[in-house]
């Protein structure tokens, strides 16, 4: 496995995979590689000759007052897993690398970008899709791999890959959760044990929405008031949002029909979690 650092051995190394005509597969990451990071991985892995995989704590889509100093930064125990899964390569970049002096250059889509976490994070979707951008113009990968977890994010990049008319594909993969549900993610590790089981509220409620609205459950004033309730009887914590949405476009339902995305964001402790479910509410699939 090479471990690159620099932009530069890292787009000689590519172009000669891509000379001998293989598939080269991307996975981005912030690095605290989990379970979740891994289904990407051996996604990858399992479609593409070349496996590239990035790890880099992007400073620009935290918001002031964010976790970006405390985020996780395990590089060995990260390389070792990425060692683990079969990846070709690994690019750590440092910030000059990404983001040079003077950099004055940005890539934003709009919005998709103003729903959901956007609304509540201040500049983070520019932070990804401007990184996401730098990372796709330097790595061009055939195939780039992103969670359902972070559903907002796949749709945007979606979006950004499409009107920038870039041939990549994007593959959306299944959340990875613990055995009670919770979705895995490097934020976890900032909770006590009682704000661990506590967070387990999130995946119940959404279960519980998702299992009303199968069942014809359309007035989604209504679910979101017990999911509040629901979410609020757990224990502290403070709700960015709970919303019922549509799947492909981001709108708020106040009816849920067809394709629906049910999705959270709440705070509990030092962590903000965030998850989501599809759900789709058309009347044939009940
Ligand atoms: P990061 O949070 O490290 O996540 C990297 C990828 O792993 C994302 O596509 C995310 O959706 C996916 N992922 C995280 N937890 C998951 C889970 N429990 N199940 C499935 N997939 C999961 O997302 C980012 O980094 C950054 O914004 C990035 C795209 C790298 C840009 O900086």
């Amino acid at each position: 496995m090479k471990h690159l650092c620099t932009v530069s051995p890292l787009c000689d190394y590519l172009r000669a995979a891509r000379q001998a005509g293989k598939r080269i597969g991307f996975v981005p990451t912030m690095g605290a590689i989990h379970e979740g990071h891994r289904s990407l991985i051996r996604a990858a892995r399992a479609n593409c000759d070349e496996v590239v995989v990035s790890i880099f704590v992007n400073p620009t889509q935290f918001a002031p007052g964010e976790d970006y100093e405390a985020y996780p930064r395990p590089l060995e125990a990260d390389l070792a897993a990425c060692q683990a899964e079969g990846v070709d390569v690994v690019f750590c970049p440092g910030t000059d690398e990404m983001y040079p002096p003077g950099s004055a250059t940005s890539v934003s889509v709009t919005g998709l970008t103003e729903a959901l976490c956007g609304a509540h994070r201040s500049g983070h979707f520019v932070g990804v899709t401007t990184v996401v951008a730098k990372l796709f113009n330097i790595v061009q990968p055939d195939v780039a791999y992103f969670g359902q977890k972070d559903a907002q994010q796949a749709i945007v990049i979606q979006r950004m890959t499409r009107d920038l008319r870039w041939p990549i594909e994007i593959v959306v993969c299944p959340t990875v959760r613990e055995a009670d549900g919770l979705a895995l993610s490097s934020r976890n590790r900032y909770l006590t044990a009682q704000q661990r089981k506590q967070a387990t509220c999130l995946s119940t409620t959404l279960n519980w929405a998702k299992d009303q609205i199968e069942a014809g459950q359309h007035d989604t004033a209504a679910l979101l008031a017990e999911m509040q309730r629901k979410i609020e009887v757990a224990g502290p914590c403070t709700i960015d949002y709970i919303e019922i949405v549509d799947a492909a476009n981001l709108a708020p339902q106040p009816s849920a029909e067809g394709p629906c995305l049910i999705a959270l964001a709440v705070r509990i402790g030092k962590s903000r979690l965030i998850d989501n479910l599809l759900v789709d509410a058309t009347p044939t699939n009940r």
